[in-house]
């Protein structure tokens, strides 16, 4: 049915009007009597063997989806009733801000793949706290609720912790885990934080906050994908160091090789970061190689390319506890964290 009928429709749109109009659709589900539980009986498959506890929080399954999808959180709760184990909401920076100029989103079918320059949109900390509030109490029973915190872009870098303190801050009593992004390419400069020094100034802060709380909250901290192997082992290092609890490994790429999409499309189309088909290879090497650098001493979220079953199932092989999908959820529909799930019980 998505395949056939509502992603033609879809992709006929522009793919940020077509987000958009995802997103609505999603809204208005909320409205429908018994919608949650037509949801569930559609596109959830519970299984006691799915469950995962990662960091004492309880995962209905391994399934989740990626950062950048929900940026203000304005349907997680829906989200929550098909199949999926976690929601990533974000990223959320400290002042709402409208993100690079459109078009800033574009599809490349031929490789089954996006890429985006968004450029951290979103409506600021105090509006998604506002709708995580008002939502948190329609989600599913085992499913897990992240926040992705980064700064604004007018803040440089010198002054980055404070802002990543601000969203962590703001948003710490209402989701149950957090993400450090340091690793949006869309960003100017936001990547220039991504080395030894930068990351510990920001992670201080927030582990410092944290220390404060009587709850502790799991920190997780998200790289690219374009780190070099000596870059990802500092990156392990600093995880271990600082006391934060796991990675996510990855976000997306500025690379364009090995594309079937014509040159002068990709050309045309500009900078931006790479997500879906292009990027399995890389996701699953990465991950592979920060379990065995790390000798699993933390969980690692996998993201990156998983387009097909057997990309989830491989990236659990590869070592990661669980496993985000973006780009495989927008191509494959909403059946497909259900199809997972049946794969890998
Ligand atoms: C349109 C779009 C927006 C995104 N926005 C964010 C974001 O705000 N924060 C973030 O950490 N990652 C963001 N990402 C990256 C995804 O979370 C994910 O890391 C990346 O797309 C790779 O996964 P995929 O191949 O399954 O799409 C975005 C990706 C896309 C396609």
């Amino acid at each position: 049915m998505y395949k056939k009928i509502i992603r033609p429709i879809l992709f006929k749109f522009n793919p940020e009007t077509a987000h958009r109009i995802t997103i609505f659709s999603l809204k208005i589900l909320r409205y429908i009597p018994f919608g949650k539980k037509i949801l569930e009986d559609l596109f959830t498959y519970d299984r006691p063997g799915l469950k995962r506890n990662i960091l004492d929080l309880e995962f209905r399954n391994p399934i989740g989806i990626a950062a950048g999808l929900d940026k203000n959180a304005e349907c997680f709760d829906i989200l929550s009733h098909m199949g999926l184990g976690f929601i990533e909401v974000g990223t959320v920076t400290p002042l709402g801000q409208s993100g690079n100029p459109k078009p800033r989103l574009f599809r490349l079918i031929k490789d089954k793949a996006l890429i985006n320059r968004m450029g951290f949109n979103n409506e600021g900390a105090r509006h998604v706290v506002r709708n995580i509030k008002k939502l948190r109490k329609g989600c599913a029973k085992g499913v897990v609720i992240g926040g992705n915190v980064g700064k604004n872009t007018a803040t440089d870098n010198f002054n980055a912790p404070e802002d990543y303190l601000k969203a962590f801050s703001a948003l710490y009593n209402y989701v149950d885990y957090f993400t450090v992004n340091v690793s949006c390419p869309n960003v100017t400069n936001l990547c220039g934080l991504q080395n030894k020094d930068g990351v510990f100034a920001i992670l201080e802060k927030l582990t410092s906050f944290r220390a404060e709380m009587s709850i502790r909250k799991p920190i997780f901290l998200k790289i690219s994908s374009d780190l070099g192997i000596q870059q990802i082992e500092t990156m392990v290092d600093v995880v271990k160091e600082s006391g934060i609890d796991g990675m996510v490994a990855v976000n997306t790429t500025t690379t364009r090789e090995g594309l079937l999409t014509p040159e002068t499309v990709i050309e045309n189309i500009g900078r931006g970061g790479l997500s879906g088909a292009p990027l399995t290879e890389r996701s699953i090497a990465v991950v592979k190689h920060i379990c065995e650098y790390s000798q699993n001493a933390f969980p690692v979220i996998g993201v990156g390319g998983i387009m097909k079953v057997e990309d989830a199932q491989r990236m659990l092989d590869a070592g990661a506890s669980l496993v985000q999908i973006y780009s495989g959820y927008i191509y494959n529909g909403p059946s497909f964290p259900k199809k997972i799930c049946k794969a890998i019980e």
